[in-house]
């Protein structure tokens, strides 16, 4: 392949593989991109040697001694998939198993919308993967709409769509006095305006511990007839952080729509990744296609919601016991792995400078960081820098 730029007037053609004496000035004008705010939390937790060092900001379960988990069902498929696979490639819209049995949680195990084929889904790089590949559907399609995208949102919403380069709009969602929803204003912001809704289901059945009743508002989207799309992630239910295997499903008006947006979502992928990895989606077919083994991860989904639930409690507790005059009900009345704290910039500055304790600057305070042997001590930070 060959790189051609002009320079100096006149247009150079160059080899990709370029001679020593040309390669400084090609890429001269590159700055070091921003470091991305969450990810960048964990560089510097990491680079911290404190030993009380606290790492609240990634959304990633941890056990109650601060270790990353694999599930027991993981484990099971893997010792029955190990040497029976063979690694040939999927196909464009990846595993059919998979996506059957994905499209069963969100819409429900008898959806008339799966019999009637009037989804269309694909395989996608986890939930990240599944929002770009619909950004870039959307942009491709319907080339003149808007992403509006609810304040505040994973940071990374923003540039997913950006990059898909479909304009942004926000609409009210968290109220900063109730630490809760605002209602009220979100209504407000999207009254009914014929919109396309689209559900980063990133966390299905870390809010109550149960796939199902976490699937509860789309189920009531659906029943009101809207068109719905949605980004699925086996990342946190199923522990798959790394082996990136998400859906991403769009409800049509029928099969023969449906038939046409699958191959144009899977058009989109061809020339991006070509075909999306084997390995995470064989994990996920084998236990949710075997009643025992999905009933095995059903088990070990709630205790891990269950676990973050219980440090809910004990972080507002230890809170009180410890005479803050300030409300905390906000922590134990939100739900999902993130509790959104109402701590200030500043003061989340001085639980990292001053107790070690790491997370995003908006406060938002990964549960699923905090453990037994850690609670007592956020708590007294997060009350030594509210007082
Ligand atoms: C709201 C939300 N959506 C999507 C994702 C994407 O995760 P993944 O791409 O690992 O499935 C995350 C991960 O933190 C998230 O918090």
């Amino acid at each position: 392949m060959a790189i051609r730029r002009a320079m100096s007037g006149r247009i150079m053609d160059r080899t990709a593989v370029v001679g020593a004496r040309y390669m400084s000035s090609w890429w001269r004008s590159v700055q070091p991109a921003p470091k991305d705010p969450i990810l960048g939390v964990t560089e510097a937790f990491l680079a911290d040697q404190s030993a009380d060092k606290v790492n609240v900001g990634v959304g990633a379960y941890r056990d109650d001694n601060g270790k990353p988990v694999v599930l027991e069902c993981v484990r099971e498929a893997e010792r029955r998939i190990a040497g029976n696979l063979n690694m040939e490639y999927l196909p464009m819209g990846g595993s059919v198993k998979m996506v059957e049995e994905t499209l069963k949680l969100a819409y429900g195990e008898n959806s008339e919308l799966i019999k009637e084929k009037r989804i269309a889904a694909v395989q996608a790089l986890s939930g990240t993967g599944a929002c770009r590949l619909f950004a870039d559907f959307q942009k491709r399609f319907c080339p003149d709409s808007q992403i509006y995208i609810p304040v505040p949102t994973w940071a990374n919403h923003h540039n997913i769509w950006r990059d898909a380069q479909v304009p942004q709009k926000t609409y009210h969602y968290y109220h900063p006095e109730s630490k809760g929803l605002d209602f009220a204003a979100m209504i407000d912001d999207i009254k009914a305006k014929g919109h396309f809704a689209f559900f980063d289901m990133a966390y299905q059945g870390f809010a109550s511990g149960d796939p199902e009743k976490d699937a509860k508002a789309i189920r009531i989207f659906l029943e009101d007839g809207h068109h719905i799309g949605i980004a699925q992630s086996y990342a946190k239910n199923m522990g798959l952080y790394g082996q990136r295997v998400g859906c991403l499903s769009v409800l049509c008006e029928d099969e023969k729509q449906a038939v046409a947006v699958k191959s144009q979502l899977q058009q989109l992928a061809r020339p991006m990744y070509s075909n999306p990895p084997v390995h995470g989606a064989l994990i996920v077919s084998t236990i949710l296609s075997d009643p025992d083994l999905k009933k095995q991860w059903l088990k070990e989904v709630k205790v891990m919601a269950d676990r973050i639930i219980g440090m809910r409690t004990a972080l507002r507790g230890n809170l009180e016991k410890l005479g803050s005059p300030l409300s905390w009900q906000h922590i134990t009345n939100q739900i999902g792995m993130f509790c959104y704290s109402g701590l200030t910039p500043e003061q989340v500055d001085r639980l990292t400078n001053e107790f070690h304790i790491y997370m995003t600057r908006n406060g938002r305070i990964s549960m699923a960081g905090v453990t037994t042997g850690n609670v007592e001590y956020l708590a007294n930070a997060i009350h030594e820098v509210t007082k």
